[in-house]
């Protein structure tokens, strides 16, 4: 089982004052739940754990936009790191798809994947594949039915957050960043319509919020 850091249900998170967040988002957000640095952090040393188990062979990472694309440069940026600063290394290449699946703050039932290169160039690799979130956990389910059809050599999935929910099918990513409250979160390429995605922390969005930005 996948480790991860745990955030409490109860987390009473940091004050936005005590934080820089852009001043068009500061009546919109509670507390700044997970601060920059501490994704950073553990960030590194996902990326640790991923080449231990991955590093044998050439490595496709696919990115799942828009809300992975943070996570994804900031975890390549740490596996390059150890793969110019170690005797052993792979090469690592990249992919993008795109995947909608919320509309407001709710989950809907359909999954709709667009673009990236033919799923076809993916057969005998190892893929990586970096998500930004895991709810219900649909969206991971279909993608890697769909990825399944390629005969790659491996496939590993890296959330940077899993929520607690009991909406949740009960699939676990290969890892995990941190384990969330069931809340909805903004900000670290995570938006809200589009909006907070030019935020920095993780934080989470209030009620007033949600109505505003409500499309
Ligand atoms: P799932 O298919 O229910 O697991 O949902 C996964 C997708 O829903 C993620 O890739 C996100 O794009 C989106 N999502 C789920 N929860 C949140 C949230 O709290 N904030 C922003 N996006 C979310
Ligand atoms: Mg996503």
């Amino acid at each position: 089982m996948a480790s991860y850091l745990q955030i409490a249900d109860d987390e009473k998170g940091h004050d936005l004052d005590l934080f820089c967040v852009p001043r068009h988002y500061e009546n919109d957000l509670d507390k700044v739940i997970i601060p920059h640095g501490l994704i950073m952090d553990r960030t590194e040393r996902l990326a640790r754990d991923i080449i231990r188990d991955m590093g044998e062979h050439h490595i496709v990472a696919l990115c799942v936009l828009k809300g992975g694309y943070k996570f994804f440069a900031d975890l390549l940026d740490y596996i390059k790191a150890l793969n110019q600063n170690s005797d052993k290394s792979v090469p690592l290449t990249v992919d993008f798809i795109r995947v909608k699946s919320y509309c407001n703050d709710k989950s809907t039932n359909s999954v709709k994947v667009i673009g990236g290169d033919e799923l076809s160039s993916l057969s005998g690799k190892n893929v990586l594949i970096v998500e930004d979130i895991v709810e219900t956990g649909r969206t991971m389910q279909t993608l890697l039915s769909l990825l399944s059809e390629c005969n790659p050599k491996m496939v590993k999935v890296v959330s940077l957050l899993v929520k607690r929910t009991p909406r949740s099918s009960g699939y676990r990513p290969d890892y995990i960043g941190f384990e969330v409250p069931d809340a909805f979160l903004v900000g670290y390429a995570l938006d809200y319509n589009e909006y907070f995605r030019d935020l920095s922390h993780i934080c989470i969005l209030n009620d007033q919020a949600k109505e505003k930005y409500k499309v």
